[in-house]
């Protein structure tokens, strides 16, 4: 959601900090602002929309700007108060010597707000985080300590945060704290950094250390200071991160999202690294960290996930059930945190996200550990809070996601469940052995396949032209590939702000085919050679009869399907079971093509942000 970026050092402080900003702009946001140390003054630039906006409003006061020694930027998705520069970050206390950014929400900001209006705090905007700047100058106006200034405000604050600060009486000293939301620092050699997430920093160093909740940063150019919310001193683990700079490049696509996907056969092949290399051997997934006799006795495993991660949960429910026989339940994370569920220590609880940073995920995450439930995370960011909560993790190693609409994490996602519920299948001894070994060859040969799919877009191409002026789509599938039906019209929302909505094919009768007629597309997935490419056919006929506009994405080579269809997206042949890898790709493809045609904003649509760190 929000993104921060403190700096102090010898570098270009806007540069690095604009930089910082650039490489934090995917996870979606509002309005963008800049607080600058220079001259003994803090200066502060704030403007609303894309970072261009503030970039020339910097430019346009070039000439009141002499030579910035640290600043603290920020990007904002709004929750309290709407998008503008009055509310846009950074916030002043009210003599405007104090600054601060803020990620987060503070629950208890009304009552603050009271308490420091009596004390004549001057507040300008309608955010929860003006409460933060006016209560640490507060304290700093008694003790005229910042780190301690810091610590003391917040003890006071109730929600989530990860703040930095600066002070005018203070040169070049910036103070970070978080608490339920992240944040890390920098090191580097005569300057150093604080950020919410490590594409800020990457250009600049590899080494960080991440803070922990109720921890306070304390850091200048030269040093580095981690004290608990007492102000003990706390020893930290550098640790370096795993990707290099070129990975915030797009390469030559012209979209994030184009270049992801495009990214998905490697990815694949990086998922099945270690753990299937030999297909007679038994997958190894170390990474589980319960032990076979528990395993051979799991009845019983609920995943939470949100958004794509769910559709991936879904398609999981169908793997694990298929190959495990293990009863698996799948729940939005927003819904089961507010429910009694039956969770309990015999439960193994799959936590699905790509960011790990979710923050629905990992309440619900929380809530399962505390009922004892063993907590497997699967993720694309080892180095994330929801990782550090996991007693078993599955890293996702898909290469870390630029775009908004998540597609390269999610096949990352599905294969990370194929072996999984491979592995609980050999624990279980639930499938023939000769089967496994066949679905294993077929699993490796999924990157070929997309690769296939990949290297002629053009029917893709044409089809998003030929239906990018329709308000409203419907996606059909049985099966395994209800999940990519959902995920495919997903997609295109997000991306298009066309309607769309992913139906199981066989309800499609029972309501939604009242909404049928030819101003209606339906795209049906139809996979030839398992269970449900005839029903589905049946349902397409159905469609038909009411004169909807029929698209068929398959498998099959029968050209007799070509008089029912208005256009046919013919993939390569796919095992059912594996075919929601494959599938998936052709509807990531029409979904960019067609937000392309009609010129939207394809890495970052309007209101979404990549990682949702507020319930
Ligand atoms: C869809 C998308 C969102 C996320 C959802 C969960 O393209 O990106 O729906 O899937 O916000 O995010 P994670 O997976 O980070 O928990």
């Amino acid at each position: 959601m929000c993104g921060i970026i403190g700096y102090v050092g010898k570098g270009n402080v806007i540069d690095v900090i604009l930089k910082g900003l650039t490489n934090l702009e995917y996870r979606g946001y509002d309005s963008a602002g800049i607080a600058l140390r220079d001259n003994n003054e803090i200066k502060i630039f704030k403007t609303l929309g894309k970072l261009i906006n503030l970039k020339n409003e910097i430019e346009a006061h070039k000439s009141e700007i002499y030579n910035p020694t640290s600043g603290i930027g920020h990007i904002r998705w709004a929750t309290h108060g709407s998008p503008s520069v009055t509310n846009a970050h950074p916030h002043t206390c009210t003599c405007g010597r104090l600054v601060v950014v803020h990620n987060g929400i503070i629950e208890n900001y009304k009552e603050l707000r009271e308490e420091l209006i009596k004390k004549n705090c001057r507040f300008v905007s309608q955010t929860d985080t003006e409460v933060i700047a006016h209560l640490v100058a507060d304290e700093f106006g008694k003790i005229k300590d910042l780190e301690t200034a810091v610590r003391n405000s917040v003890k006071k604050l109730q929600g989530t945060y990860a703040i930095c600060v600066m002070h005018k009486d203070v040169p070049d000293l910036i103070v970070g704290a978080r608490k339920h939301a992240p944040m890390i620092v920098g090191v580097g050699e005569g300057e150093n950094f604080i950020a919410s997430d490590t594409p800020a920093l990457v250009e600049y160093t590899k080494k960080t250390i991440y803070l922990d909740d109720n921890e306070i940063a304390i850091v200048t150019k030269d040093k580095i200071k981690i004290t608990d919310i007492e102000g003990n001193e706390v020893t930290k683990k550098v640790e370096v991160l795993p990707w290099e700079p070129v990975a915030l490049s797009k390469l030559g696509y012209k979209h994030f999202m184009l270049k992801e996907i495009h990214e998905q056969p490697d990815v694949i092949r990086n998922v099945l690294n270690g753990k299937l290399y030999d297909i007679s051997e038994p997958i190894s997934l170390n990474e589980v960290k319960l032990n076979k006799e528990i395993l051979k006795k799991l009845n019983k495993i609920q995943i939470i996930a949100c958004g794509t991660s769910l559709h991936a949960a879904l398609a999981g429910k169908y793997i694990i059930e298929d190959f495990a026989g293990i009863s698996v339940e799948v729940e939005a994370s927003s819904e089961y945190i507010y429910r009694k569920t039956t969770t309990d220590a015999s439960t193994l609880v799959i936590g699905v996200s790509q960011s790990g940073e979710t923050a629905d995920t990992i309440t619900a995450i929380k809530q399962a550990k505390e009922k004892g439930a063993h907590v497997l995370i699967i993720t694309n960011r080892p180095d994330s809070n929801m990782a550090r909560l996991a007693d078993s993790l599955i890293p996702l190693n898909a290469g870390i996601e630029v775009s908004v609409a998540a597609t390269k994490s999610y096949t990352a996602q599905l294969i990370s469940f194929y072996l999984l519920a491979m592995h609980l299948a050999e624990i279980k001894e639930s499938l023939d052995k000769e089967y496994l070994t066949q679905i294993k060859h077929e699993l490796i040969q999924l990157p070929t396949k997309i690769e296939g799919v990949l290297s002629d877009t053009s029917a893709i191409q044409a089809c998003a032209r030929q239906f990018s002026s329709y308000k409203n789509f419907i996606y059909i599938a049985r099966g395994i590939n209800l999940a990519t039906s959902l995920e495919g019209a997903l997609k295109l929302k997000e991306i298009s702000y066309i309607n769309a909505t992913g139906y199981a094919a066989g309800e499609l009768k029972h309501g939604p085919i009242a909404m049928l007629d030819e101003t209606m597309p339906v795209l049906s997935i139809l996979v030839t050679g398992g269970i449900t490419y005839e029903k589905v056919l049946s349902n397409c006929e159905e469609a038909k009869a009411r004169n909807a506009k029929l698209i068929a994405l398959t498998t099959s080579t029968d050209t007799n399907i070509d008089n029912i269809f208005d256009v046919v997206l013919r993939i390569p042949q796919v095992n059912e079971i594996l075919s929601p890898v494959v599938t998936c790709v052709p509807l990531q493809l029409l979904a960019y093509y067609i937000a392309e045609f009609l010129g939207k904003d394809v890495d970052q649509p309007r209101n979404l942000a990549k990682s949702v760190t507020v319930e």
